[in-house]
């Protein structure tokens, strides 16, 4: 049975800790295995802006010995209304797995639908769980494991980072957080979906609109942009009170570390002297993209048809 990671709770907890177990060793022994050789290609489409997604996709195939097929929207027959359907058909008969960056969630199901080969969400409106993924890998390397840690996201509670540290660390028996306006807080049906998993874990589920009190003893503390690709003209005076500044890291457990999926936007969601100072964990976290996607990928497509 084809394999896709469209959302984080495609892969269940043991899973998850597979792939992470797997992106640890494929970092110790970076350019140690090579199992796309032949080469094997991989499609990697974005509908969207990207550089980190871009790169750690780009380069972890090729580290795998594949051959990494870097299309834009713009242009390729999609972005001039061919359908979803005829694309992933076309795909298949090329490549190993597709990798998409696009808008709507429904978009990148239906392409999972429409092909036999892997397809990986390379970030939506809803979720960007390879993000979240290499997210974990970070706090492992910092903490030692998972569950049981806490981690506080603040900002934007109904967005694809929000969502996915939602599930992403639930499934991971760790206690989220999420302290974002009540005029901006996550999918009830995610939160949902995360308390559900937790309570199988061993983890939690807090969504709060005091900023302090999602951040008071966290060992983690992550945010992201205050507007995301695709929601221009937002007011985002809402928002200051969730800012990671040096008083709201002040509040976290001595030992907390910082992280933002970047691009930051210092003096916003975060100050400059939080993302450039010593608890920030950020440019590890951006080098783990390249490690847990490669491993994803091995994982995902030792399990294709
Ligand atoms: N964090 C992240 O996905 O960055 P890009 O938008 O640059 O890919
Ligand atoms: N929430 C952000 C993440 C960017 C990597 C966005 O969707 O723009």
């Amino acid at each position: 049975m084809t394999r896709h990671f469209l959302r984080d709770d495609d892969l269940s907890p043991g899973e998850q800790a597979e792939v992470l177990d797997l992106a640890a060793q494929v970092k110790k022994d970076r350019f140690g295995r090579r199992p796309l050789e032949g080469p094997r290609s991989v499609a990697v489409l974005f509908d969207k802006p990207s550089t980190r997604t871009r790169l750690s996709f780009a380069t972890g195939i090729a580290e795998l010995g594949g051959n990494p097929l870097v299309m834009d929207a713009g242009t390729s027959q999609l972005g001039r209304g061919e359908t979803i359907a005829d694309t992933a058909r076309v795909l298949e008969r090329q490549v190993s797995a597709i990798v998409w960056r696009t808008a709507g969630q429904e978009r990148i199901e239906e392409m999972a639908a429409g092909t036999t080969v892997p397809v990986v969400n390379a970030l939506t409106d809803v979720f960007h769980p390879c993000q979240v993924l290499a997210d974990l890998q970070t706090v492992q390397e910092e903490k030692g494991g998972l569950a049981g840690v806490t981690l506080a996201y603040l900002g934007d509670g109904a967005n694809n980072m929000a969502h996915s540290y939602l599930l992403g660390c639930a499934t991971a028996g760790m206690h989220v957080r999420v302290g974002a306006p009540a005029s901006q807080p996550p999918d009830p049906a995610i939160v949902d979906r995360a308390k559900a998993i937790a309570a199988a874990t061993g983890g939690s589920v807090t969504v709060t609109a005091d900023a302090a009190g999602a951040a008071a003893g966290a060992d983690v503390l992550a945010t992201d942009t205050w507007v995301s690709m695709g929601q221009g003209g937002k007011d985002t005076a809402l928002y200051e009170p969730y800012s990671v500044t040096e008083d709201l890291l002040a509040l976290a457990d001595p030992e907390a570390i910082v992280l933002h999926c970047l691009p930051a936007y210092r003096g916003k969601e975060i100050h400059a002297s939080v993302l450039d100072g010593p608890r920030s964990r950020v440019w590890d976290e951006a080098e783990n993209r390249l490690h847990a996607q490669k491993a994803l990928l091995v994982w995902l497509l030792e399990r294709a048809r």
